[in-house]
C-alpha cells in the first residue's frame, strides 16, 4: 500500500492486519491433472494464464510454479532495465530520477520476494502455515510494488521514452505477476470460512498512537514486549530513525513472545517507513499529534508507507495534511490498489482531518486533489466520519488509465463533513458507495480488523465503532 503525495501523516492511530489463510497445507500429490483452459479460468485473465503456462496438462502446482519461475526472470528483466536507465543520468530529469530510483528500490525488493517465493514452492512436500502466508503476501506485495512503480512514473511529466518503456513493461508483467498469485492462491490458499477467526492465526499489527501521552507513557503499556526501543533523532534514542528500529525487530515471531515496541520521540521524519512482512506484532507509538510526523524522503513532495503485505488497516484520528505537488501533478491521498482480488486488502480512514498543508493552501483551487483512485483491477477505501476540507475535487475520485474493471473495487464514503464532503458531484461508478451506517459498521475497528480481540490489552484508546 502506498499513499503518493500524502505529505504528512501527522502520527494517528494506525491498525493493520493480515488476513490469513486458515488451513494452508495442502496435499499436493491428490491434485488432478487438468487442461490449461480449465486452471485458466480460475484466475482474473484466461487468456493472459493460457499464454503463459502453455499446452500442457498439469497440476495446479505444477502451473503455478511455472508462473511463478517466469515471474522472477521477468522481475528479474524488470529490474535490470530500471539500472540501465539509472546508469546515465545525464539526459534525465531530477523527477524522473526519483522515479527511476523508487522503481528500483521496489523492483530489488519483488526480486527478491519472488526468489523466496520461488525457493519456498520448489522445496517437496508440503508447505506450512506460516510459508504459505509469507508466500501470499510476498506475492501480494509484489503486485503492490508494481503499482507503486507506475505510480511514481505516470506523474512524472517529461522524458517520455523512459516511461513508456517502462510503463508497458510494468502493465505487462503485472499481469504475469497476477496469474502467478492467482494460481498460487488456488493451488495453496484455503478458503477462509470466516474472517472474523483467521486473526487468531496471525497477527500483524502496527500502530501509531496519537493520544497524548506523557514523553515516558510508553513504559506503562500494559501489553507484553519482546523488547523496548527509543527513536530519537538527536541520538539519544537506540535508533535515529524509524525503519532502523523496525529492521531491528525480530522476525516472525508469535504473539507469546509480545510486541516490540517502537517508541519514536517528537520529530520529523523524513523517511519511506516500511514494514517487511517478517515484522509481526511492531506496536509503534509517536509522542503525540502534531510532535511525531512522517514525511516522505525526497525533495518531491511525495510520504509513502508501505506494507509489504495483503494488509487491512483502518487509520482513526489522523491529521493528514496534503502538500504541493510538482507541477502538472494532481494529488490522491489513498493512491493503494491492489491489483488483484486475491491480494485481500483495504484501507480505512475514520475521524481524520484532511487539510492543505501551509505550502498548498494557497494554491488549492489550481491543482486537483483526490480521496482515492483505482488502479488495476482491486481497491477498497473507505472514508468515515472524517473532516473533508476544501481541497478535495467534487468528483472525489479519479479515474485512472491503467486499471481494468473486474471486480473487487470499493470506494465509499459515510457520514464525512467539511467543505470537501459533498457527494451529490462524485463520480459516479458502479464500485462507488455513499453508504448507510450499516455498512459503514463493516469498516469500523472491531469489523475490519477484529480490534477488540486484540487491541484492549495494549490499553492504546481507540474507537471500536462508528463514533
Ligand atoms: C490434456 O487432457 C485432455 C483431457 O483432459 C486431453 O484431451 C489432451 O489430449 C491432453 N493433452 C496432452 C498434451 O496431454
Ligand atoms: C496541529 O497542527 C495543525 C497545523 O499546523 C493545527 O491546525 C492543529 O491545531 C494542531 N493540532 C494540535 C492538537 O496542536
Ligand atoms: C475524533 O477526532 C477529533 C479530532 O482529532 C478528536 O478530538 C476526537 O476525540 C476524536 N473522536 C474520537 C471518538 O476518538
Amino acid at each position: 500500500m502506498a499513499f503518493k503525495n500524502l505529505a504528512i501523516l501527522k502520527v494517528c492511530i494506525f491498525l493493520l492486519l493480515s488476513l490469513l489463510p486458515l488451513l494452508p497445507i495442502v496435499h499436493s500429490h491428490a491434485a488432478p491433472i487438468v487442461p490449461p483452459e480449465s486452471i485458466c479460468l480460475i484466475t482474473t485473465n484466461p487468456s493472459y494464464c493460457k499464454n503463459v503456462i502453455a499446452n500442457k496438462n498439469g497440476t495446479i502446482f505444477y502451473y503455478a510454479r511455472i508462473s511463478i519461475q517466469k515471474s522472477l526472470s521477468r522481475s528479474f528483466k524488470f529490474l535490470n532495465l530500471v539500472n540501465f536507465y539509472l546508469r546515465d543520468q545525464s539526459s534525465l530529469s531530477q523527477p524522473t530520477i526519483r522515479a527511476l530510483e523508487d522503481c528500483q528500490f521496489f523492483a530489488k525488493r519483488s526480486f527478491d520476494d519472488l526468489s523466496k517465493t520461488r525457493d519456498t514452492i520448489d522445496k517437496p512436500g508440503e508447505l506450512m502455515v506460516t510459508q504459505v502466508e509469507n508466500v501470499h503476501t510476498m506475492l501480494s506485495a509484489v503486485l503492490a510494488n508494481q503499482h507503486t512503480c507506475l505510480d511514481g512514473l505516470e506523474t512524472t511529466a517529461s522524458d517520455e521514452i523512459v516511461k513508456n518503456v517502462l510503463s508497458f513493461s510494468l502493465l505487462d508483467d503485472t499481469k504475469l505477476h497476477g496469474v502467478s498469485l492467482d494460481l498460487f492462491v488456488k493451488g495453496w490458499v484455503r478458503k477462509k470460512k470466516k474472517v472474523i477467526t483467521s486473526w487468531q492465526h496471525n497477527q500483524r499489527k502496527l500502530k501509531l498512537s496519537n493520544q497524548l501521552r506523557a514523553i515516558n507513557d510508553y513504559e506503562n503499556i500494559r501489553a507484553k514486549t519482546i523488547n523496548k526501543v527509543i527513536v530519537c533523532q538527536d541520538g539519544r534514542g537506540d535508533f535515529t530513525t524509524i525503519n532502523d528500529a523496525i529492521s531491528a525487530a525480530p522476525d516472525n515471531t508469535s504473539p507469546n513472545n509480545g510486541y516490540f515496541l517502537i517508541y519514536i520521540k517528537a520529530g520529523i521524519y523524513q523517511e519511506y517507513v516500511h514494514v517487511p512482512e517478517t515484522k509481526k506484532y511492531l506496536m509503534m507509538i509517536g509522542a503525540g499529534i502534531n510532535r511525531t510526523i512522517i514525511t516522505g524522503d525526497h525533495n518531491v513532495p511525495d510520504g509513502y508507507t508501505t506494507f509489504d503485505s495483503g494488509t487491512l488497516a483502518v487509520l482513526q484520528n489522523c491529521n493528514i495534511y496534503v502538500r504541493r505537488p510538482m507541477t502538472g501533478q494532481y494529488n490522491v491521498i489513498v493512491a493503494h490498489g491492489e491489483v488483484n482480488p486475491n491480494a485481500n486488502s483495504g484501507i480505512c480512514i475514520q475521524n481524520a482531518t484532511i487539510k492543505a498543508a501551509d505550502d498548498f493552501a494557497s494554491m488549492v483551487g489550481e491543482v486537483k486533489t483526490y480521496l482515492g483512485r483505482p488502479w488495476m483491477s482491486y481497491s477498497k477505501t473507505i472514508y468515515l466520519q472524517s473532516f473533508i476540507d476544501n481541497l478535495i475535487d467534487p468528483e472525489g475520485w479519479i479515474d485512472s488509465t491503467t486499471y481494468i474493471p473486474i471486480k473487487g473495487f470499493y470506494f465509499a464514503e459515510y457520514n464525512n463533513w467539511g467543505p470537501g464532503s459533498n457527494t451529490k458531484n462524485r463520480k459516479s461508478w458502479p464500485f462507488y458507495h455513499v453508504i448507510n451506517a450499516n455498512d459503514a459498521a463493516h469498516f469500523t475497528v472491531s469489523n475490519f480488523i477484529h480490534g477488540n480481540a486484540w487491541l484492549p490489552v495494549t490499553e492504546i484508546p481507540f474507537s471500536e465503532g462508528l463514533i
